[in-house]
Formats: C-alpha cells, sequence, structure tokens
C-alpha cells in the first residue's frame, strides 16, 4: 500500500511527534483557521481554547503514525472519528485542505529534521488515511440517506414544542418541515444544528433524548455559561421556529439485542442519550438501572418521566445522587457515585453493559469504578459532550 521508504521514515518521526504533537496540531489549527475561515463554523472555538481537540488530533495522528506497519490496530479508533465528521458534514473537498495545513505544521514543528523525504513520506500517510476516511464517510452518508426518512445534508425541521425540563435544560421537540418521514436513530446518537447566530455559523451536536421511533426527533439542552448556541437556543427559539438539522449519528449506541443488565449512569446532561436508551428498553424486560446524579432536584431533568417508567417495568430501577440538595429533596442518596453505590446496583458477576456520560471528573471515576468492581472494559460505553478524552489520566 506505502512506497517501501514511507513506513521506516514515518516510524523515525513517532519519537519527535511524542514530544511536540500538540504543537503541530495547534499551529495547524491556527494556520487553517486564519486561510480557511469558513471552516471555522465547523471546529467549535471552545474546544480549540480548552486545547481537546488538539489533543484529540494529535492523539489520532500519533496512533496512526505509530501503527504505520499494522494500521488494522487503528481499526477500533475510526468509527467515533468517522461519525462526528459525518455528523458535521466534513467533505471530500476539505481533506487536501486539512492535509496542506497539518503537512506545513509538520514542517514548522520538525525544523530540519523534517527532510523532503520525510515530509513525502508523510504526504502519502497523510493521502492514505484521507482516502480510508473519505470512502467509510461515502459509505455512511450514502446509507443514511438511503434509509426510509433518511437524508443527506441539511433538512429544515420545525420546532414543535419547547418543553422546560429542569432549571437549567430545556427541549425542543422537532418535526420535519416537509412534513416527509423521519428516519428512526440508534439510542444514544445525536444530530447536528447548522446555525448562524448573530452573524456567527456554527455547528452543534445535540444528543436524541426521547425513544427512536416518536414522529419527532427531541434534543435536550443545558443553559451553559457564556455559551452561544445553547443560551441562543433557550432565550430565542421558540416552537414554530425553523432550524437546519443534519441526521442523526455517533456510535455511543444501545445494544438493543444484548440481555445482561443495563447500567445506565450519568451526571448533569449528561442525561439525555440515556433518557433515549431507556425509553427503547425500558419495555424489553431486561433488568436496568438509571442512576443519575444533579446537583439538586431543581437542575435533575426528566425525574417524573423516569419514575413513570419505573412505575410502569418492573425491571426497571431508578437511584438518584444529589450533592447539593435543597431542603424539600429527596434523593436516593447524598454525595457522588462512589464505588459501594455502583457495587450495590450490579449482580457479583458483574456481567452488565454500563453506559456512563457526566462532567469529565464523573466520568473518570464512574469509569474507574467500574473497571476496579470488575465490569469488563469492552462493556463499559461512554460518550463525550466534545473532543474524545483520556479517561484513565486520573
Ligand atoms: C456528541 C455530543 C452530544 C451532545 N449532546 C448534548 C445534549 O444533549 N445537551 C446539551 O446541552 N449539550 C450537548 N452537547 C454539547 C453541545 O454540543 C454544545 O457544546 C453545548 O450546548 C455548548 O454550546 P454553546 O454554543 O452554548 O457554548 P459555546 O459557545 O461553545 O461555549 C461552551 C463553553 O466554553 C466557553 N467558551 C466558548 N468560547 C471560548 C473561548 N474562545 N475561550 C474560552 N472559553 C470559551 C463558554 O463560556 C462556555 O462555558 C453535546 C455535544 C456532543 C459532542
Ligand atoms: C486524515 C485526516 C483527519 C483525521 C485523522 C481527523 C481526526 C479527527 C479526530 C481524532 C477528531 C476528534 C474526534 C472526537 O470527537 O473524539 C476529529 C474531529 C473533527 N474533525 Fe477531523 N480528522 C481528519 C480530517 C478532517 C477534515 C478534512 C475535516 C474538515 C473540516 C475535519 C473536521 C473535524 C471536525 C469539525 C471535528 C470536530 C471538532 C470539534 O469537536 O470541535 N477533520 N477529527
Amino acid at each position: 500500500m506505502f512506497s517501501p521508504k514511507t513506513i521506516p521514515l514515518i516510524q523515525a518521526t513517532v519519537p519527535l511527534l511524542k514530544a511536540r504533537g500538540e504543537e503541530i496540531t495547534q499551529h495547524f489549527y491556527r494556520t487553517m483557521l486564519n486561510e480557511h475561515p469558513e471552516l471555522k463554523a465547523f471546529f467549535n472555538e471552545a474546544h480549540q481554547a480548552q486545547g481537546t481537540q488538539a489533543r484529540a488530533l494529535a492523539s489520532a495522528v500519533l496512533a496512526y503514525a505509530s501503527h504505520i506497519d499494522r494500521l488494522e490496530a487503528l481499526a477500533p479508533a475510526l468509527p467515533r472519528i468517522i461519525q462526528k465528521h459525518v455528523s458535521l458534514g466534513v467533505q471530500p473537498a476539505h481533506y487536501p485542505i486539512v492535509g496542506d495545513s497539518l503537512l506545513r505544521a509538520i514542517r514548522h514543528v520538525l525544523g530540519e529534521v523534517a527532510s523532503d523525504d520525510i515530509m513525502a513520506a508523510w504526504a502519502e500517510a497523510y493521502g492514505s488515511l484521507a482516502q480510508l476516511l473519505i470512502d467509510a464517510e461515502e459509505a455512511v452518508y450514502a446509507q443514511t440517506a438511503a434509509q426510509p426518512g433518511g437524508w443527506r445534508g441539511e433538512r429544515t425541521m420545525r420546532v414543535l414544542r419547547k418543553v422546560r425540563e429542569s432549571d437549567i435544560i430545556t427541549s425542543f421537540y422537532l418535526v420535519p418541515a416537509d412534513a416527509r418521514p423521519l428516519a428512526p436513530f440508534i439510542a444514544g446518537q445525536y444530530l447536528t444544528l447548522v446555525l448562524n447566530v448573530d452573524g456567527q455559523p456554527l455547528r452543534r451536536n445535540y444528543s436524541l433524548s426521547d425513544a427512536p421511533h416518536q414522529p419527532w426527533y427531541r434534543i435536550s439542552v443545558k443553559r451553559e455559561q457564556g455559551g452561544t448556541v445553547s443560551n441562543w437556543l433557550h432565550d430565542e427559539v421558540e416552537a414554530g421556529a425553523l432550524l437546519q438539522v443534519q441526521p442523526p449519528a455517533g456510535e455511543f449506541t444501545l445494544d438493543a439485542q444484548a440481555q445482561r443488565p443495563l447500567l445506565l449512569v450519568t451526571g448533569g446532561v449528561g442525561i439525555t442519550p440515556a433518557m433515549a436508551m431507556l425509553e427503547a428498553t425500558a419495555a424489553s424486560g431486561r433488568p436496568i438501572r438509571f442512576i443519575h446524579a444533579a446537583r439538586h432536584g431543581g437542575a435533575h431533568a426528566f425525574r417524573e418521566r423516569v419514575d413513570q417508567l419505573v412505575q410502569a417495568h418492573r425491571n426497571v430501577e431508578a437511584v438518584y445522587i444529589y450533592d447539593e440538595p435543597r431542603a424539600e429533596d429527596r434523593p436516593h442518596a447524598v454525595g457522588r457515585v462512589d464505588r459501594d453505590l455502583l457495587a450495590r446496583q450490579m449482580p457479583d458477576d458483574r456481567d452488565v453493559d454500563l453506559y456512563l456520560l457526566g462532567p469529565k471528573p464523573f466520568m473518570q471515576a464512574v469509569y474507574a469504578h467500574g473497571l476496579a468492581l470488575g465490569v469488563p472494559a469492552g462493556q463499559l460505553r461512554y460518550e463525550f459532550f466534545g473532543p474524545a478524552e483520556e479517561l484513565l489520566a486520573a
């Protein structure tokens, strides 16, 4: 697949990339977004500012360089990248732009080490990875469009209802303005809003929070302090408003065939995909524990609906944990989701599917507790409301 010189030349750059990978991607983003401001709409500025997106790209590039002689080892990492790209509408024509900026950043940061041979090897390697992603993304675009109710690119949706779910979370029910059918999704997936807020083009992912086969899509948005889109949605978008929506995507999906006990463990607005998962499985008879951590009752969304499902289905139990309860609150526990609490919700053999989402420290803690308790790593699934980050770092 590669010319014979390429593999050793790429491998020779791995130690340098390890040391300076993030620097390369920082430089890459600066150059690319300066020269191609039209791409700013795709890249979330907050993720740039926090450095999480640069780290995600740096670790992907590094993993690629490290595994250049056995690319099959990268296979598990690809679906997330592909789904993220597809959700945001990344196109084949974007790849040469990214490639040009990335190669220039590599040349810049490596300085004298970046010989013509090394740069040619990187150009070949990038081209090959880009083609792999382009082909895989095209397959997903085509499949999504071909399913009943499916589409490609943007589709105009009307806000059918706006419903307050807590002091800070509000739901928006979206129906297609063309009144044609709506493709089902897999619980855990998210859609993308393509927006223009005060002249600023922006794209944001939002998890689908209702059951997969409703005649609407529901998203539930937390008002983020200083956040552009979430505040705009809360303050400006009412029933009747039209929004541009890209189809559901994402690989944090519920395995609906699995029968082993299901633990949905969420903190804060991380509850949204778990609501879709609960709605999709409550009637299946599968044992389900819905464990949710909120600051207090005022910030706790969907309590009424989850309680209804607990009442209606003997296989569903809920545990609510508040860390700052108000006097009137009645959680099941006060504090955080610790190892003992988690252990009490699992059978002794720990053969459960655990789906996890919340603030990063919450996820790090629950992930570590899950592993320590003996839940198989492959049965611990998680999503990030931003670029993927390292969970075991803690
Ligand atoms: C797969 C996925 C699913 C998601 N699902 C949901 C969901 O169900 N519900 C939900 O509410 N959210 C969800 N999100 C998060 C959502 O996409 C948005 O990131 C969120 O709504 C915040 O967007 P915003 O425009 O309001 O905030 P932004 O304007 O992006 O700002 C976010 C934070 O960063 C700060 N910030 C912004 N720009 C900068 C800067 N330049 N420097 C420093 N700080 C900055 C802001 O003050 C704010 O605190 C999901 C994200 C992903 C990736
Ligand atoms: C070979 C080339 C590429 C690689 C290896 C790559 C890799 C990645 C990785 C690892 C992520 C983080 C995924 C996550 O959320 O965990 C990501 C996200 C992203 N990629 Fe790419 N990518 C490539 C090309 C492109 C191209 C051509 C575009 C077009 C504009 C693009 C746009 C994006 C965007 C917008 C995000 C999300 C950024 C955010 O969260 O703010 N990528 N990519």
